[in-house]
Protein backbone atom coordinates (compact mmCIF):
# COMPACT_ATOMS: atom_id res chain seq x y z
CA UNK A 1 0.00 0.00 0.00
CA UNK A 2 1.19 3.08 -0.89
CA UNK A 3 0.95 6.09 1.99
CA UNK A 4 1.62 9.58 1.60
CA UNK A 5 5.17 11.27 1.40
CA UNK A 6 6.25 14.62 1.31
CA UNK A 7 6.20 15.33 -2.54
CA UNK A 8 3.01 13.38 -3.48
CA UNK A 9 0.16 12.24 -1.42
CA UNK A 10 -1.39 8.53 -2.07
CA UNK A 11 -4.38 8.31 -4.51
CA UNK A 12 -6.51 7.18 -1.24
CA UNK A 13 -5.42 10.44 0.24
CA UNK A 14 -6.42 12.54 -2.19
CA UNK A 15 -9.75 10.61 -2.95
CA UNK A 16 -11.05 10.24 0.67
CA UNK A 17 -10.36 13.99 0.66
CA UNK A 18 -12.46 15.07 -1.66
CA UNK A 19 -15.33 12.75 -1.90
CA UNK A 20 -15.60 13.07 1.98
CA UNK A 21 -14.79 17.64 1.66
CA UNK A 22 -16.92 18.17 -0.90
CA UNK A 23 -20.12 16.06 0.49
CA UNK A 24 -20.17 17.77 3.74
CA UNK A 25 -19.89 20.85 1.97
CA UNK A 26 -23.56 19.87 0.17
CA UNK A 27 -24.42 18.60 2.96
CA UNK A 28 -24.18 21.85 5.23
CA UNK A 29 -25.04 24.03 2.54
CA UNK A 30 -28.66 21.27 2.15
CA UNK A 31 -28.85 21.06 6.14
CA UNK A 32 -29.34 24.92 6.73
CA UNK A 33 -31.55 25.20 3.40
CA UNK A 34 -33.90 23.38 4.36
CA UNK A 35 -34.26 24.02 8.04
CA UNK A 36 -34.24 27.26 7.55
CA UNK A 37 -36.96 27.08 5.05
CA UNK A 38 -39.06 23.87 6.37
CA UNK A 39 -37.95 22.33 3.19
CA UNK A 40 -39.48 18.56 4.14
CA UNK A 41 -38.89 17.19 1.11
CA UNK A 42 -35.00 17.68 1.18
CA UNK A 43 -34.75 15.77 4.80
CA UNK A 44 -34.75 12.53 3.27
CA UNK A 45 -31.52 12.94 1.15
CA UNK A 46 -29.65 15.02 3.40
CA UNK A 47 -30.15 11.86 5.87
CA UNK A 48 -29.02 9.73 3.52
CA UNK A 49 -26.11 10.76 2.02
CA UNK A 50 -24.71 12.02 5.89
CA UNK A 51 -25.49 8.26 6.97
CA UNK A 52 -23.76 6.97 3.95
CA UNK A 53 -20.68 9.50 4.54
CA UNK A 54 -20.07 8.59 7.81
CA UNK A 55 -18.82 4.87 6.44
CA UNK A 56 -15.87 6.74 4.23
CA UNK A 57 -15.35 9.28 6.96
CA UNK A 58 -14.72 6.10 9.24
CA UNK A 59 -12.65 4.53 6.60
CA UNK A 60 -10.21 8.15 6.06
CA UNK A 61 -9.78 8.13 10.04
CA UNK A 62 -8.04 4.83 10.08
CA UNK A 63 -6.53 5.53 6.98
CA UNK A 64 -4.92 9.13 8.76
CA UNK A 65 -4.44 6.91 11.85
CA UNK A 66 -2.00 4.24 9.90
CA UNK A 67 -0.53 7.20 7.58
CA UNK A 68 -0.25 10.01 10.04
CA UNK A 69 -0.42 13.51 9.49
CA UNK A 70 1.12 15.13 6.42
CA UNK A 71 4.50 17.34 6.87
CA UNK A 72 4.23 20.71 6.07
CA UNK A 73 4.36 21.35 1.96
CA UNK A 74 7.26 23.83 2.62
CA UNK A 75 9.18 23.87 5.87
CA UNK A 76 9.99 27.45 5.66
CA UNK A 77 8.11 30.90 6.25
CA UNK A 78 5.40 29.02 8.42
CA UNK A 79 4.87 30.91 11.98
CA UNK A 80 4.15 28.46 15.11
CA UNK A 81 0.66 29.83 15.40
CA UNK A 82 -0.27 28.69 11.78
CA UNK A 83 0.89 25.40 12.37
CA UNK A 84 -0.55 25.35 15.27
CA UNK A 85 -4.38 26.59 13.79
CA UNK A 86 -3.49 24.43 10.36
CA UNK A 87 -3.74 21.39 13.28
CA UNK A 88 -6.68 22.67 15.19
CA UNK A 89 -8.32 23.16 12.11
CA UNK A 90 -7.85 19.79 10.67
CA UNK A 91 -8.62 17.94 13.88
CA UNK A 92 -12.10 19.80 14.36
CA UNK A 93 -12.88 19.16 10.28
CA UNK A 94 -11.98 15.36 10.50
CA UNK A 95 -13.83 14.89 14.27
CA UNK A 96 -16.65 16.70 12.46
CA UNK A 97 -16.77 14.12 9.89
CA UNK A 98 -17.68 11.60 12.36
CA UNK A 99 -19.80 13.87 14.88
CA UNK A 100 -21.94 15.52 12.13
CA UNK A 101 -23.37 12.03 11.03
CA UNK A 102 -23.59 10.27 14.21
CA UNK A 103 -25.85 13.31 16.09
CA UNK A 104 -27.87 13.54 13.33
CA UNK A 105 -28.41 10.19 13.62
CA UNK A 106 -29.30 10.69 17.37
CA UNK A 107 -31.56 13.78 16.78
CA UNK A 108 -33.46 11.87 13.90
CA UNK A 109 -33.71 8.15 15.13
CA UNK A 110 -33.97 8.61 18.28
CA UNK A 111 -36.62 11.71 17.84
CA UNK A 112 -38.76 8.52 16.51
CA UNK A 113 -38.22 9.60 12.83
CA UNK A 114 -36.43 6.66 11.54
CA UNK A 115 -33.80 6.14 9.03
CA UNK A 116 -34.64 5.08 5.19
CA UNK A 117 -31.86 5.03 2.82
CA UNK A 118 -32.82 5.24 -0.82
CA UNK A 119 -36.22 2.99 -0.49
CA UNK A 120 -33.80 0.80 2.57
CA UNK A 121 -35.08 1.17 5.83
CA UNK A 122 -32.31 1.58 8.29
CA UNK A 123 -34.48 2.26 11.42
CA UNK A 124 -38.15 2.01 11.76
CA UNK A 125 -40.40 5.21 12.31
CA UNK A 126 -41.99 5.14 15.94
CA UNK A 127 -45.33 6.32 15.37
CA UNK A 128 -48.07 6.85 17.91
CA UNK A 129 -50.63 4.32 18.53
CA UNK A 130 -53.25 7.28 19.07
CA UNK A 131 -52.58 9.13 15.67
CA UNK A 132 -50.35 7.37 13.22
CA UNK A 133 -49.50 10.22 11.78
CA UNK A 134 -47.10 11.58 14.57
CA UNK A 135 -43.99 9.94 15.60
CA UNK A 136 -43.30 10.01 18.90
CA UNK A 137 -39.71 10.34 20.62
CA UNK A 138 -37.33 7.07 21.49
CA UNK A 139 -35.31 8.64 23.88
CA UNK A 140 -36.61 12.70 24.04
CA UNK A 141 -33.38 14.02 26.06
CA UNK A 142 -30.98 11.98 23.60
CA UNK A 143 -32.78 13.48 20.47
CA UNK A 144 -32.31 16.90 21.74
CA UNK A 145 -28.82 16.33 22.81
CA UNK A 146 -27.87 15.46 19.33
CA UNK A 147 -30.06 17.80 17.58
CA UNK A 148 -28.44 20.62 19.59
CA UNK A 149 -24.82 19.08 18.47
CA UNK A 150 -25.47 18.82 15.31
CA UNK A 151 -26.74 22.41 14.97
CA UNK A 152 -23.92 24.34 17.26
CA UNK A 153 -21.34 21.85 15.59
CA UNK A 154 -22.61 22.13 12.36
CA UNK A 155 -21.99 26.36 12.71
CA UNK A 156 -18.60 25.58 14.20
CA UNK A 157 -17.54 23.11 11.12
CA UNK A 158 -18.30 26.47 9.08
CA UNK A 159 -15.96 28.32 10.39
CA UNK A 160 -13.13 25.71 10.52
CA UNK A 161 -13.93 25.07 6.62
CA UNK A 162 -13.26 28.82 5.90
CA UNK A 163 -10.29 28.56 8.13
CA UNK A 164 -9.37 25.48 6.37
CA UNK A 165 -9.75 27.21 2.34
CA UNK A 166 -8.66 30.46 3.14
CA UNK A 167 -5.32 28.89 4.60
CA UNK A 168 -5.29 26.44 1.34
CA UNK A 169 -5.53 29.60 -1.07
CA UNK A 170 -3.08 31.13 0.98
CA UNK A 171 -0.48 28.74 0.56
CA UNK A 172 -1.67 28.63 -2.90
CA UNK A 173 -1.24 31.99 -4.15
CA UNK A 174 0.70 34.14 -1.36
CA UNK A 175 3.68 31.45 -0.31
CA UNK A 176 3.30 29.78 -3.62
CA UNK A 177 3.93 26.41 -2.07
CA UNK A 178 3.01 22.96 -3.35
CA UNK A 179 0.23 22.25 -1.03
CA UNK A 180 -3.14 22.86 -3.46
CA UNK A 181 -1.07 20.54 -5.90
CA UNK A 182 -0.17 17.87 -3.42
CA UNK A 183 -4.22 17.35 -2.43
CA UNK A 184 -4.99 17.81 -6.06
CA UNK A 185 -2.70 14.33 -6.71
CA UNK A 186 0.10 16.58 -8.41
CA UNK A 187 4.02 15.64 -7.60
CA UNK A 188 5.52 18.38 -5.93
CA UNK A 189 9.07 19.32 -5.14
C1 LIG B 1 -12.95 23.58 -1.22
C2 LIG B 1 -12.71 23.04 -0.08
C3 LIG B 1 -11.39 22.48 0.39
C4 LIG B 1 -10.10 22.76 0.00
C5 LIG B 1 -9.62 23.73 -1.07
C6 LIG B 1 -9.23 21.93 0.81
C7 LIG B 1 -7.85 21.87 0.70
C8 LIG B 1 -7.01 21.09 1.47
C9 LIG B 1 -5.58 21.01 1.30
C10 LIG B 1 -4.76 21.78 0.29
C11 LIG B 1 -5.11 20.14 2.23
C12 LIG B 1 -3.63 19.71 2.47
C13 LIG B 1 -3.08 20.36 3.73
C14 LIG B 1 -1.65 19.94 4.02
O1 LIG B 1 -0.96 19.42 3.15
O2 LIG B 1 -1.22 20.17 5.18
C15 LIG B 1 -6.24 19.67 3.00
C16 LIG B 1 -6.17 18.77 4.05
C17 LIG B 1 -7.23 18.39 4.83
N1 LIG B 1 -8.55 18.74 4.61
FE1 LIG B 1 -9.27 19.95 3.16
N2 LIG B 1 -9.99 21.19 1.68
C18 LIG B 1 -11.32 21.49 1.46
C19 LIG B 1 -12.40 20.96 2.11
C20 LIG B 1 -12.33 20.15 3.23
C21 LIG B 1 -13.46 19.68 4.00
C22 LIG B 1 -14.92 20.03 3.71
C23 LIG B 1 -12.97 18.91 5.01
C24 LIG B 1 -13.68 18.16 6.09
C25 LIG B 1 -14.82 18.43 6.59
C26 LIG B 1 -11.52 18.89 4.88
C27 LIG B 1 -10.67 18.23 5.75
C28 LIG B 1 -9.31 18.17 5.62
C29 LIG B 1 -8.44 17.41 6.52
C30 LIG B 1 -8.88 16.64 7.76
C31 LIG B 1 -7.13 17.55 6.01
C32 LIG B 1 -5.83 16.92 6.58
C33 LIG B 1 -5.33 15.87 5.64
C34 LIG B 1 -6.27 14.72 5.47
O3 LIG B 1 -6.81 14.21 6.45
O4 LIG B 1 -6.49 14.29 4.31
N3 LIG B 1 -11.17 19.65 3.79
N4 LIG B 1 -7.40 20.25 2.51
C1 LIG C 1 -21.57 14.93 7.63
C2 LIG C 1 -22.86 14.80 7.69
C3 LIG C 1 -23.83 15.92 7.98
C4 LIG C 1 -23.67 17.29 7.93
C5 LIG C 1 -22.42 18.09 7.57
C6 LIG C 1 -24.94 17.89 8.32
C7 LIG C 1 -25.18 19.25 8.41
C8 LIG C 1 -26.38 19.82 8.81
C9 LIG C 1 -26.60 21.23 9.02
C10 LIG C 1 -25.54 22.33 8.87
C11 LIG C 1 -27.90 21.40 9.38
C12 LIG C 1 -28.60 22.75 9.70
C13 LIG C 1 -28.43 23.08 11.18
C14 LIG C 1 -29.43 22.35 12.04
O1 LIG C 1 -30.62 22.68 11.94
O2 LIG C 1 -29.02 21.45 12.80
C15 LIG C 1 -28.51 20.09 9.41
C16 LIG C 1 -29.83 19.84 9.73
C17 LIG C 1 -30.35 18.57 9.88
N1 LIG C 1 -29.69 17.38 9.73
FE1 LIG C 1 -27.78 17.13 9.16
N2 LIG C 1 -25.84 16.88 8.58
C18 LIG C 1 -25.21 15.66 8.39
C19 LIG C 1 -25.74 14.40 8.56
C20 LIG C 1 -27.02 14.14 9.01
C21 LIG C 1 -27.57 12.82 9.28
C22 LIG C 1 -26.83 11.49 9.11
C23 LIG C 1 -28.85 13.00 9.71
C24 LIG C 1 -29.89 12.01 10.13
C25 LIG C 1 -29.91 10.74 9.86
C26 LIG C 1 -29.11 14.44 9.69
C27 LIG C 1 -30.31 15.01 10.03
C28 LIG C 1 -30.58 16.35 10.02
C29 LIG C 1 -31.88 16.91 10.33
C30 LIG C 1 -33.14 16.14 10.69
C31 LIG C 1 -31.74 18.30 10.25
C32 LIG C 1 -32.82 19.38 10.46
C33 LIG C 1 -32.86 19.79 11.89
C34 LIG C 1 -34.02 20.74 12.12
O3 LIG C 1 -34.86 20.92 11.25
O4 LIG C 1 -34.04 21.30 13.22
N3 LIG C 1 -27.97 15.11 9.26
N4 LIG C 1 -27.57 19.15 9.07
Amino acid sequence: MQYDNHNKFATTTVLLHWLVGLTIIGLLAVGIYMSENDVYELYPWHKAFGFLVLFVALARVVWRMKNGWPAAAANTNYTPIERKLAAVVHWVLISATLLMPISGLMGSVLGGHGLDVFGVEIFAPNYSVDDPEKTLPINYALSKAGGAIHFYLGYTLIVALLLHVAGALKHHLIDKDGTLKRMLGKTIN
